[in-house]
């Protein structure tokens, strides 16, 4: 009988992966959080004493062994690629995203871990849905590779708990915005790099027209949220294709008024490219009761005090 929790996070590198890392070893201890990139540690990095493993999420053989090695017991897996970059590489999009996802599921369902956290998105969504306070079950046509895979992963999850009995948990996220880590190609990517250009150089091009209104999230709250729906207990946690959760939602134009609080001078310029056609599908709020209710679910940070913080550790 394995009597601590043994956690492996897939894409620990990347903009969620790294700071829920540092809030699973804050829980776990160090050496009961796995993390796992594609990518090699530089040396630097590797002195920090914690485990790391590079790991193709594609390369199932060398995920099995790394999960026997450590006796992992949960898995969180984080590596995908995001809207936009998928939308370059469609195929390989479908291939990471679907098959890094059954390489997982497979080993609870053969009983190798007991409980696996995958991510889904507001790219479920599409044209057809309804754009405010978008429903937990709604109409799904997504129209980018991104969202098709996000949607029939979660149809997955859902098969694999009804069928198998494995229990996997998941979150729709919205767009999210941290100070600490780097997001990846996706396209609410701007509403991070608005905050380090306001810092270096008063002024920030934006790749979405001034009023494409989309759902956010700072990322202490997604944190919260991922931690809290792993940790609730199996009975709360009702819907297991994926989580609506929302935090705040605001458009480029808002977001810039709100830097304005901060750098008076900072000015914002429109230049829409193909991302726009991306975010033009998506909702621009979301509900989130179902959460709320099953496992009590609730944001804490709104745009004002979003910008307040990251300005708070930026600046420094
Ligand atoms: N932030 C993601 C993206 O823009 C949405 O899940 O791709």
């Amino acid at each position: 009988m394995k009597t601590t929790e043994r956690v492996l996070i897939i894409g620990s590198s990347g903009q969620i992966g790294g700071e829920l890392t540092e809030g699973l070893r804050a829980i776990y201890g160090n050496d009961n959080v796995i993390a796992s990139d594609i990518k090699d540690l530089d040396k630097e990095s590797l002195k920090d004493a914690a485990p790391y493993e590079t790991l193709n999420v594609l390369n199932g053989k060398r995920l099995f062994e790394i999960v026997q090695k450590y006796e992992i017991t949960q898995v969180y897996l984080l590596a995908a690629l995001l809207s936009a970059t998928a939308e370059k590489n469609p195929m390989f999009a479908w291939d990471l995203n679907m098959n890094g996802l059954f390489n997982v599921l497979d080993l609870a369902k053969e009983g190798h871990i007991s409980k696996v956290y995958w991510p889904s998105s507001i790219a479920v969504f599409g044209p057809s849905t309804p754009k405010t306070s978008t429903p937990q079950f709604t109409i799904m046509e997504p129209n980018t590779v991104y969202g098709i895979s996000k949607q029939t992963g979660e149809r997955w999850c859902e098969y694999y708990f009804n069928k198998y009995g494995v229990d996997v948990r998941s979150i729709r996220y919205p767009g999210l915005i941290g100070y600490k880590t780097a997001p990846g190609g996706g396209t609410t990517d701007y509403a991070v790099h608005i905050y380090h250009e306001a810092i270096k150089n008063n002024h920030y091009e934006c790749f979405l027209s001034e009023n494409t209104t989309l759902p956010m999230m700072y990322m202490p709250d997604a944190i919260k949220a991922t931690i809290d729906l792993m940790h609730a207990d199996a009975s709360k946690v009702k819907i297991r294709s994926s989580y609506n959760l929302s935090g705040m939602s605001f458009s480029p134009k808002e977001i810039a008024d709100e830097i304005k609080n901060h750098f008076p001078d900072f000015t914002i310029s429109y230049k829409p490219d193909s991302r726009q056609l991306i975010a033009d599908s998506w909702p621009q709020s979301i509900d989130d009761s179902a959460a709320r209710n099953d496992w009590g679910w609730k944001a804490q940070f709104d745009l004002k005090q979003m910008t307040q913080d990251m300005f708070s550790h930026l600046v420094k």
